[in-house]
């Protein structure tokens, strides 16, 4: 495993220890003796705060570049280095091409998108399609490759013909280095495009991410406390933006595409005044727009919202927060506050005009009526043990060469993910989306595929998986970052 000497700050990453190997993976362990033998918990974390970093606030919203592709090829290059421009600033967070969000990667379905990636961090890092239905063999969206710094990579992803379109990102995910690399700014858009799909005036992506920096404008460290709760900075961004503004019309409708791309956090969304009319989860369209008081966003996940802004003036998009359990402000971990959170606002103006009302039934795909084939059971455990406090998936850590699940492709599962922790758990799967069943808590589920689910703190969510149209090697973990990159993460193995 790649156990590295302590690098320089000057990549924006980890400051403060080494990338987290399965070596270290049991974090807490003696905490003070690490604590006092490596500086970890040294008396009290420096925080990035907003007042130190000083962003620029306020300004018009604008989106990342747009790479569109063009006759059934998408062709890039994308360069992950510090020195990314955030907030009007310069600073050392980390970006592609030097900026956070990296460009927004636009397909349609049976495009193919030839990808070189190139590190200019210090530490491996690689690409994840989150959300795209394609290959994880090979050069395709395959999360067992590594990019050392220097390196390139050519990757290939072919975009089924019958891809549904929806909203996607895409991030790194180099086993060790992901929490840190996401938080740091590597984050970007992957749309597929429905042609009109639905008619609405604007249509916009809102990539929210979440960093500290301090006043020069360096990623602050973390802590092992921050690590086993996950950690969530101060700064929340839009389009890497503070507190941007959105230009809206009375009566024009527009569909804001939110994903949530923080580390750990997750945002319960609403608009001051508005519904957010949802009518996509994780890139799948519901049966019918389904209005909404607020939008709740795990880590990883996306929701369309159209959104009609109806009264003159400045209207607020919040995220209230959420109490995911834990050690809270437990040893240096920093205390969940009540404040509200401000993410965008909404300034209305101009003459009214109309759009079109909405379509009662949205041109989703129809649910798989497949009978299940079997059922497993998978724990997720985050707690202290013998050895220490420990993020686990039945017992075990993350060894990228065990096969965890063998599944014959063209079967579908049911699989219940209970969680014994006192923390709640996004959980992931790649590649394969799913349907919510049921959950432990009794929320309503929305009955298109999904592929982040929140597993609420000693509960359990049952999903049903087609594991269907496509074969291949890949992985499901807790979405919380730090907890994949401590070893919350176990292989599936869908074979002909
Ligand atoms: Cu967005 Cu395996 O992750
Ligand atoms: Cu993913
Ligand atoms: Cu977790």
């Amino acid at each position: 495993m790649d156990v590295r000497a302590t690098p320089a700050q000057s990549d924006g990453t980890t400051m403060n220890d080494r990338p987290i190997s399965r070596r270290t993976a049991i974090i807490l362990g003696a905490l003070g003796a690490a604590g006092a033998t490596t500086g970890w918990l040294a008396a009290s974390r420096v925080f990035g705060t907003v007042d130190e970093f000083r962003p620029e606030t306020d300004a018009e919203l604008h989106e990342p570049l747009v790479l569109d592709s063009d006759r059934g090829l998408l062709s890039v290059e994308l360069v992950a280095a510090a020195g990314a421009t955030l907030a009007g600033r310069t600073t050392q967070a980390l970006g592609f091409n030097g900026t956070t969000p990296g460009p927004t990667l636009r397909v349609r379905p049976g495009d193919e998108i030839a990808l070189r990636l190139t590190n200019r961090l210090q530490h491996p890092t690689n690409l994840h399609t989150h959300g795209l239905r394609v290959s994880p063999e090979g050069n395709g969206d395959n999360p067992f490759l590594r990019i050392d710094p220097g390196a390139s990579f050519d990757y290939r992803y072919r975009v089924p013909h019958d891809h549904p379109p929806g909203t996607h990102w895409y991030h790194p995910h180099h086993h060790g280095t992901v929490a840190d690399q996401v938080f740091g700014g590597l984050i970007g858009a992957l749309v597929v495009d429905g042609g009109d799909d639905l008619d609405v005036g604007r249509d916009r992506i809102l990539l929210v991410s979440d960093i500290d920096l301090d006043a020069d404008g360096r990623v602050s460290p973390v802590t092992t406390a921050d690590r086993m709760n996950g950690r969530e900075g101060e700064l929340v961004l839009v389009n890497g933006q503070h507190q941007p503004t959105i230009p809206a019309v009375p009566g024009e409708s527009q569909r804001w595409r939110i994903v949530n791309c923080c580390t750990s956090r997750v945002l319960a969304i609403d608009l001051d005044g508005h519904q957010l009319v949802q009518v996509a989860l994780d890139g799948s369209f519901l049966p019918t727009p389904l209005p909404r008081d607020q939008v709740l966003l795990a880590p990883g996940n996306r929701a369309d919202v159209v959104v009609r802004p109806a009264a003159l003036g400045r209207h607020a998009l919040t995220a209230t927060p959420v109490d995911r359990g834990g050690m809270g402000a437990m040893m240096g971990g920093r205390a969940a506050t009540d404040a509200v959170i401000t993410l965008a606002t909404m300034v209305t103006d101009g003459p009214v005009v109309t759009s079109p009302a909405l379509p009662s039934r949205l041109p989703g795909e129809s649910a798989s009526g497949a009978a299940v084939t079997r059922t497993r059971r998978i724990r997720f455990q985050g707690g202290m043990g013998a050895g220490g406090m420990a993020f686990t998936i039945d017992g075990r850590l993350f060894d990228p060469t065990r096969d965890d699940h063998t599944i014959p492709l063209g079967t579908t599962e049911e699989w219940t993910i209970v969680n014994s922790s006192p923390m709640a758990h996004p959980f992931h799967l790649h590649v394969w989306p799913f349907t919510v069943l049921a959950t432990g808590d009794g929320a309503a589920t929305t009955g298109v595929a999904q592929d982040v689910v929140l597993v609420p703190a000693r509960s359990w969510v049952r999903l049903r998986i087609p594991f269907t149209d496509i074969a291949g090697r890949t992985v499901f973990h807790c979405h919380v970052l730090d907890h994949e990159d401590a070893g919350m993460m176990a292989t599936v193995n869908v074979h002909r």
